[in-house]
């Protein structure tokens, strides 16, 4: 299991460039799929979880390229339509591929993709959108059949502004033949770089950052082309309270701007100055920070990847601050690996009370999710001396290089292939002892 090494106390300062969007790039390369041609896509983030979308996307039939950052997908034949259990056990992300396959093939088999770290992870919202458009929809032996032959036009209202439901929706309609229209839609970015790459591709979405998008259905799309993929705006706020936690100075190229707003004004508001540049921003954080409050919402609210991130700043900042998740119901668990950093924090059902100390300690911790894990990493930068975060495979997960980039900022950090943990060692000796 691989761990990072942090030498912690040094600022944070340079400049750096983001790199592409994982919650844009999942999507997308899912949107592929509708093409019976050959797509480029640039700006792919090379990170563990769209590596597993091109083991499903090459299982469907698909031939994947991957050079670096750029991806060729040739998507002429698709001979298959089932997700495998395994993989999507391994990222339940995956359940964005099933809207793509039902559009293309008009059949879709996959499982419930099951829960995470951070919450149940339900997908009713996906298949209550699905059933309300004529897609016959069969449960069997935990696998979920879909079959769209007899899909119809229809107005889908969402109960709650669901990220992958709004793609799943879109996707499924694309090449559907049908008008759908979609309210109470998710307003993310990455539901803009979608519609976008998707008319680019030559399928007509429209209203996409609003809570309204309507898709008119084409009957196939086959075309060659290219498409660059955002800016991943969840990396760029990492790096932003990377510096804010060191009292760095810190600035980052190929952003944009307009995604990052939510975070620039919490950081703003505890402190950091901030300039914006056309697609750069630079952050210093020359004082001690303030503490502020926090509710996580839909877009354009707070983001919830960042609540984890911006409370590991609010840990050492001056004061006590509230924090409020009301996105998923179970995303607090860093909490514990940072109080064994000297983190004063209780919780108090879905909010969080953080009491500002001085300074992180070092320590033994342990990656629990892919944002906590980060948060954890944040943390280790504030600390004087050396931190051990274990299972960093979550963190790896979605950040692309991040010990690479941050080293290039002046971080003593590295990876430690195999480095266990005390927890690790006393369950080794007692099944030494008891075997
Ligand atoms: C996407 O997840 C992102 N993942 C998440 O990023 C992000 O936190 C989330 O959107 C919210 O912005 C990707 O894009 C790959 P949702 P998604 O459907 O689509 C509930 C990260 O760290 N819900 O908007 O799964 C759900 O349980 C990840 O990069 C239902 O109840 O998020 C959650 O409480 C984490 N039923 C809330 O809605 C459903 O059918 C938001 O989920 C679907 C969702």
């Amino acid at each position: 299991m691989q761990s990072y090494i942090v030498n912690g106390g040094e600022r944070i300062e340079g400049s750096i460039s983001s790199s592409g969007s994982k919650n844009s790039s999942l999507p997308i390369l899912a949107a592929t799929i509708l093409n019976k041609g050959i797509t480029k896509l640039k700006n792919v983030p090379n990170i563990h979880d769209t590596k597993i979308m091109f083991e499903i996307m090459e299982l469907l039939g698909c031939k994947v390229e991957c050079n670096k950052n750029e991806v060729i997908i040739d998507s002429r034949v698709i001979n298959n339509y089932e997700i495998p259990d395994e993989l999507m056990r391994q990222m339940r992300s995956s359940v964005i591929l099933a809207g793509a396959i039902l559009s293309r093939t008009k059949k879709a088999i996959f499982s419930y993709p099951g829960g995470c770290d951070i919450g149940a992870r339900p997908i009713d919202l996906h298949i209550k959108a699905y059933k309300s458009l004529g897609i016959d929809i069969k449960e069997e032996n935990g696998e979920i059949l879909c079959d769209s032959l007899n899909m119809e036009d229809g107005t889908i209202t969402l109960d709650f502004p669901s990220v992958g439901a709004t793609e799943n929706i879109i996707l499924a309609a694309t090449l559907s033949n049908k008008v759908v229209n979609i309210k109470n839609a998710a307003m993310e970015p990455e539901i803009v770089d979608l519609q976008n790459f998707i008319n680019k591709l030559g399928g007509c979405v429209s209203g996409a950052g609003t809570n309204n998008i309507k898709i008119i259905g084409r009957n196939e799309i086959e075309t060659n082309m290219e498409y660059e993929i955002m800016p991943d705006r969840i990396e760029i706020g990492t790096l932003l309270c990377s510096a804010a936690i060191t009292n760095g100075n810190i600035n980052i190229k190929n952003v944009k701007v307009e995604h990052i707003l939510p975070v620039v004004y919490k950081l703003e508001e505890m402190g950091c100055s901030i300039k914006l540049k056309d697609n750069e921003i630079n952050l210093m954080a020359k004082n001690k920070l303030k503490a502020c409050n926090l509710k996580t919402m839909p877009h354009p609210g707070f983001p919830t990847d960042m609540q984890p991130i911006l409370s590991s700043v609010l840990g050492i900042a001056k004061g006590t601050s509230i924090i409020v998740e009301n996105i998923f119901e179970n995303r607090y668990k860093y909490l514990s690996e940072l109080k064994r950093m000297g983190a004063k924090a209780t919780i108090e059902g879905k909010a969080a009370i953080i009491k500002g100390i001085k300074r992180y300690n070092p320590a033994k911790v342990e990656a629990t999710d892919l944002r906590g894990g980060a948060a954890l990493v944040l943390a280790a930068l504030n600390a004087k001396g050396k931190t051990i975060i274990s299972n960093i495979g979550y963190i790896l997960r979605g950040y692309e290089n991040l010990d690479e980039k941050l080293r290039k900022l002046g971080a003593n950090i590295y990876v430690k292939e195999g480095e266990i943990i005390e927890k690790e060692k006393r369950e080794w000796f007692r099944f030494l002892l008891f075997k």
